[in-house]
This record gives C-alpha cells, sequence and structure tokens, in this order.
C-alpha cells in the first residue's frame, strides 16, 4: 500500500479502540501539525503559486480533521488531552535532509510530508476495517481517502520542483527506512503508535 514496506498488524486496532480518549486526542495533534507543516511549507516557499495554493487547501483540510476530531472528543464527553511528543515523527525528521543544497532541503521536506501521509492512511484504513464502533469506521474510511491524496500532492511537488534531487531514489530511501522504523511500533494507543 502507497509503497509501504510493512503494514501495521490489525491487533494495534484493538489496542486503540480499547482507549478511545486517547487515540482521538492523539489524531487530533496530528490533524493540528499536518496543518502546521502545510503553512511552514508556504511560508519557506511563496515563490512556487501552485504549492501556495494546494497547501493552503490542504491547511484548511487539516484544520476540518482537527475540528471533526475535537467534535468527536466532545460529543463522547471525552476531554482533549495534551499534544505528546510523537517520537516516529521525529525520527523520521532526523532522516531528512538539511544540510545540503536548498532544494534539496525543500524536496526533503515534502517527502517527510508524503510519508507521515502515506503511514497515517495506512493507519486510519487498519483502523476502518477492524474497529468496532460504526461512525469511527466510517470516519476512518474517509480519512484515508483523503491523507492518501494528500501523500500523492506532496510526493508529485517533489517530482515537479525537483532541481538536483533524483526523487525517486530519495523516496526509496525514505521508505526503506521508515520500514525499519515502523518495526519499533504498533503496540500504543497513538496514530504512529
Ligand atoms: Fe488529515
Ligand atoms: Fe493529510
Amino acid at each position: 500500500m502507497l509503497g509501504l514496506k510493512l503494514l501495521t498488524d490489525p491487533r494495534w486496532a484493538n489496542i486503540a479502540e480499547s482507549n478511545l480518549e486517547e487515540i482521538l486526542s492523539d489524531h487530533a495533534w496530528c490533524e493540528q501539525k499536518a496543518a502546521s507543516n502545510a503553512i511552514t511549507i508556504i511560508t519557506q516557499n511563496p515563490e512556487h503559486e501552485e504549492l501556495v495554493h494546494e497547501l493552503t487547501a490542504i491547511a484548511i483540510e487539516e484544520l476540518g480533521h482537527f475540528k471533526m476530531v475535537i467534535d468527536i472528543i466532545k460529543e463522547r464527553g471525552y476531554t482533549l488531552r495534551r499534544e505528546r511528543k510523537d517520537d516516529y515523527v521525529n525520527q523520521l525528521l532526523k532522516f531528512s535532509k538539511k544540510d545540503g543544497s536548498r532544494n534539496q532541503a525543500f524536496i526533503d521536506r515534502l517527502l517527510f510530508a508524503a510519508m507521515i501521509e502515506a503511514r497515517s492512511c495506512e493507519r486510519f484504513r487498519v483502523l476502518s476495517q477492524n474497529i468496532k464502533d460504526d461512525f469511527l469506521k466510517k470516519f476512518y474510511y474517509d480519512l484515508m481517502v483523503s491523507e492518501a491524496n494528500h501523500y500523492t500532492t506532496f510526493l508529485n511537488f517533489a517530482r515537479k520542483y525537483t532541481i538536483d534531487v533524483d526523487v525517486d531514489k530519495r523516496w526509496k530511501e525514505w521508505l526503506d527506512f521508515e520500514g525499519e522504523l515502523i518495526k519499533s511500533y504498533g503496540t500504543k494507543e497513538y496514530i504512529h503508535g
């Protein structure tokens, strides 16, 4: 799926469903961070008109997802918990190239975003297929479709704006790195847990 090297064990969905308040809170912050990340990319690359427009739409959509999740939290009588450190995302951030050319850093920022979209999409798929709550099944199915589109957008922009990066080669490196990294996860009730 989306080139990912390792698919999530479906039993992770049972762990997630056993603590909905935690997974929903964590999920809300993932959406907030996705919106913030899109805004950061826009801020750093204003010269790319198409990117500015498309990522503005994504930022709005991600904040819409944040709103949907906090509404569910409220409806169910849960509390939005404080944001926690996302170890998985921090490891991906460390893998990102920051020391090369400006274009290399830009392309890697897009691939970093594509990577998180791909794994989030896969996790939403596992939730939609395995949890028992009918409302959340549908909710996660819809989000899976949306994040798959974001994945495509980020990857296509990397291909469009590359100057000195072999995007297919670098994307393969990302997939290999993530495939190893994700082996240490899949046991906690977080979206990337
Ligand atoms: Fe989202
Ligand atoms: Fe997304």
